[in-house]
């Protein structure tokens, strides 16, 4: 099972990666906790992941292709979240994908949970900074997988349990489902 999972800032993406990748015992690549991990680390790319975080534009693709592709490769069961999130990205990603899942949610609700949550580039501006960035660059994205039937649209406004049964449900029809000769898939 290889999957990404993507969304608006605040739909749930970490949240909920972290708890189908315990379900399904998948790898969890959080590229938004990968990045502040590599800030810390004082170097030349740190610098330059902390000016865009900070600002809440997206990192530069020669440090995030990177990142994705070194940690999916030889992986057979992975979920990567906050990844793509342009189509470069998508284009440049060089392993296989199996499900694109979308956690939809609306501007409101994602307001109120990030400006709860209080991490640092969880300042109202920043904040609808990082939706602008997210409706302008991200959703081209959406229309990209659509186009390949790749895409799981999940609506990411219930509570956290709601959210996460309805799509661990959507997988496990989707890969555990017997198909018409009696045999599990994949
Ligand atoms: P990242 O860390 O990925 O932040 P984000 O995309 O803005 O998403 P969030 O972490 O804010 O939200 P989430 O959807 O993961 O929700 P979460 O589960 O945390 O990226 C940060 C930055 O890194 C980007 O701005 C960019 O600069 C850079 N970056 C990352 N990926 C990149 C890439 N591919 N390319 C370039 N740059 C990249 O939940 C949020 C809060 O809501 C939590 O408090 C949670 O408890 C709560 N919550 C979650 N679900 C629910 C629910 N159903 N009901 C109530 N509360 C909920």
């Amino acid at each position: 099972m290889k999957l990404f999972i993507i969304g608006p800032p605040g739909s749930g993406k970490g949240t909920q990666a972290e708890m189908i990748a315990k379900e399904f015992n998948l790898k969890h690549i959080g590229i938004g906790d990968i990045l502040r991990k590599k800030v810390l680390e004082k170097s030349k790319d740190g610098k330059v992941i902390k000016d865009h975080m900070d600002r809440g534009d997206l990192v530069p693709n020669y440090i995030v292709d990177k990142i994705v592709n070194d940690k999916t490769k030889d992986v057979d069961k992975f979920i990567v979240d906050g990844f793509p999130r342009d189509i470069k990205q998508a284009e440049g990603f060089k392993g296989k994908v199996d499900k694109i899942i979308y956690l939809t949610s609306s501007d409101e609700v994602i307001i109120k949970r990030l400006l709860l949550r209080k991490r640092v580039d969880d300042t109202l501006e920043i904040i609808k900074h990082r939706i602008r960035v997210y409706n302008e660059d991200t959703e081209p994205v959406i229309k990209f997988y659509k186009k390949k039937k790749l895409l799981l649209e999940i609506n990411g406004n219930p509570t956290i349990e709601e959210v996460f049964i309805d799509l661990k449900n959507t997988l496990k029809k989707i890969f555990f489902s017997k198909n018409s000769w009696g045999k599990f898939s994949p």
